[in-house]
């Protein structure tokens, strides 16, 4: 897609029905639900989101924050995934919701079992694009995803109830049960401009 061809005004417009929700409410179960109403409509549509955030690293998977509330209520980042890029085991310590943008990518969930094991919880997943997951502490939030192409990019839309760049979390080794701390940052010093409306406003000079 060229820089020409995409229009920002899909992401503003979450963005600001984001920045309303989290001034409405800090319940969770609401946060989510009203969140998956926006992200779905984000989704439903494939030709908003910046060249530049949509680039994959030969070896990493790609974090490019697309807005981040100044309070840390929110943040929305575009991952891409390179052909197999996969994730460690790991948790997110917020609320979060995965829209499916590009490509496909796959989940598998663990949670604690009862002898204070990480075992499997239900099924591997197979996201599509449209399609949403949902993490928090409260309703499962340790989980593998990977991209389920071994030949191509995919590309996710994540939006958690933080700022992620600065959420102290954890990765876990099933092997070991070891549970080591982490923050994941981003793989941009770039953030998309939402705010130039300069030619909307031009096209109503008289
Ligand atoms: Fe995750």
């Amino acid at each position: 897609m060229t820089q020409d061809s995409y229009s920002i005004i899909p992401l503003r417009e979450f963005v600001t029905s984001m920045t309303k929700l989290v001034e409405q409410t800090n319940e969770e179960s609401i946060l989510i639900k009203e969140t998956a109403t926006h992200l779905l409509k984000l989704i439903s549509k494939d030709n908003w989101l910046p060249d530049f955030c949509t680039i994959p690293h030969p070896e990493f998977y790609q974090q490019y924050l697309l807005h981040a509330d100044p309070l840390e209520r929110f943040s929305v980042v575009s991952f891409v995934w390179g052909p197999g890029q996969k994730t460690p085991m790991h948790d997110h310590c917020t609320w979060g919701l995965i829209g499916m943008l590009r490509g496909a990518e796959k989940g598998q969930r663990f949670k604690y079992n009862a002898a204070g094991k990480l075992a499997i919880d239900g099924p591997e997943t197979m996201m599509k694009p449209g399609d949403i997951e949902t993490v928090s502490p409260s309703i499962g939030d340790i989980h593998i995803v990977s991209n389920a192409f071994s030949d191509k990019t995919s590309i996710s839309i994540h939006v958690y109830g933080a700022n992620i760049g600065a959420v102290k979390r954890h990765v876990y080794i099933q092997e070991t049960g070891e549970v080591k701390n982490f923050v994941s940052g981003y793989s941009s010093t770039q953030v998309p401009n939402l705010w130039d409306r300069s030619s909307e406003v031009r096209s109503q000079l008289n």
